[in-house]
């Protein structure tokens, strides 16, 4: 089985490429290097272009006789998403509109697709369950859940089999190669400051939660990784035919608790000017974001196997190695 995954340059699909081929899958990748680099896929058949090219895609699909999709290829800052949602309205659920025409055309019979806790807006349960309620809260938000609704019909339909894979927070790198160099996350926004000796910033600390700040599910990126891997084994075998599944660790740590930590991790746990600057809460931030994993266990028999120091430190040393770039 050959699988094409989209957006495979990126930072969380080219650790999903690296899993895949280390179980020894065929790998095709199809990327506009917009956000992503070549270098990290060395050695990895790439298409250069956008899924919005249907020929391409098409073309892609029957010249490598993909039988398996996964689609990571999309554009993923909810700020941006608010300024420009008809850019993400195109890039994001056009653009999978137009692989799932050329993957029914070509008789792929699996896809994986990359959703985000974002489905769920600001959800009120400690846990967040699949059941929960899919309330999105920006145009990012609209973009993933449109498209997990989109995947589900289209399979119906056609007599594909899915999976839509919700990432909570995703961090670290498995290699410095591999490290995400996009900034736009509380990891690497943290780092950028201590890095540059300026104070990390905390976005409100009155939420009602342990410390004031808000709790997030942070889940090391080769984790996500390695539940693509077991969703494509169990989609390619028929274990599972449809398949929507959070993916985090089922623990919740602080925006404080992340800070400090790398405070800690970059030796600066002392010094006066790393202390925290406290900022005004930020619209739409819930307060507390953390996955119920049951399901994906249940299915695929996943679970996180990297705690949040290994994260974080991954993370430190990936943005060390990638200074200046
Ligand atoms: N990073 C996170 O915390 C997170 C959380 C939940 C979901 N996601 C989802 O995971 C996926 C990957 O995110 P990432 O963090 O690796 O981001 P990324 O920007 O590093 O990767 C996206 C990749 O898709 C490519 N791409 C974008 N638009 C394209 C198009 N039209 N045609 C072809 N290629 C295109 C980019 O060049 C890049 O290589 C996205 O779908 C994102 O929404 C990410």
């Amino acid at each position: 089985m050959t699988w094409l995954v989209t957006g495979g340059a990126g930072y969380i699909g080219a650790h999903i490429v690296q899993a895949m081929r280390s179980e020894g899958k065929t790998v095709v990748v199809l990327d506009d290097l917009s956000t992503g680099h070549a270098t990290r896929i060395d050695g990895v058949p790439l298409v250069h272009g956008s899924v919005l090219d249907y020929q391409l895609v098409e073309h892609t699909l029957r010249r490598h006789a993909v039988t398996g999709i996964v689609h990571l290829a999309a554009k993923k800052q909810v700020d941006e998403s608010v300024r420009l949602p008809l850019y993400y309205y195109r890039e994001n659920v056009e653009g999978l509109r137009r692989l799932l025409e050329a993957a029914i055309a070509t008789d792929v019979e699996a896809i994986v697709f990359s959703s985000s806790a974002a489905v769920y807006g600001a959800p009120t349960e400690s846990w967040v369950t699949e059941d929960t309620q899919c309330s999105p809260i920006n145009p990012y938000g609209h973009t993933k859940l449109t498209g997990e609704w989109m995947v589900e019909a289209a399979a119906a339909a056609a007599g594909l089999r899915y999976a839509n894979l919700r990432y909570f927070n995703v961090a670290g790198c498995s290699s410095p190669t591999l490290a995400d160099l996009g900034g736009a996350n509380i990891v690497p926004m943290v780092l950028r400051r201590l890095d540059a000796q300026q104070a990390p910033m905390i976005f409100g600390d009155s939420y009602p939660t342990q410390d004031g700040t808000c709790v997030r599910d942070y889940v090391h990126v080769a984790d996500i990784a390695s539940a693509h891997a077991a969703a494509a084994n169990a989609l390619a075998g028929g274990d599972i035919k449809a398949l929507t599944a959070n993916i985090g660790t089922g623990v919740g740590y602080s925006v404080r608790e992340i800070v400090e930590t790398l405070r800690v991790i970059t030796g600066h746990e002392s010094d006066a000017w790393a202390e925290p600057i406290v900022a005004p809460a930020r619209a739409g931030d819930p307060p507390r974001v953390v996955a119920a994993t049951d399901r994906i266990r249940d299915a695929l028999g996943w679970r996180a196997r990297h705690d949040v120091g290994q994260m974080l430190t991954s993370a430190w040393e990936g943005w060390v190695a990638n200074r200046g770039r």
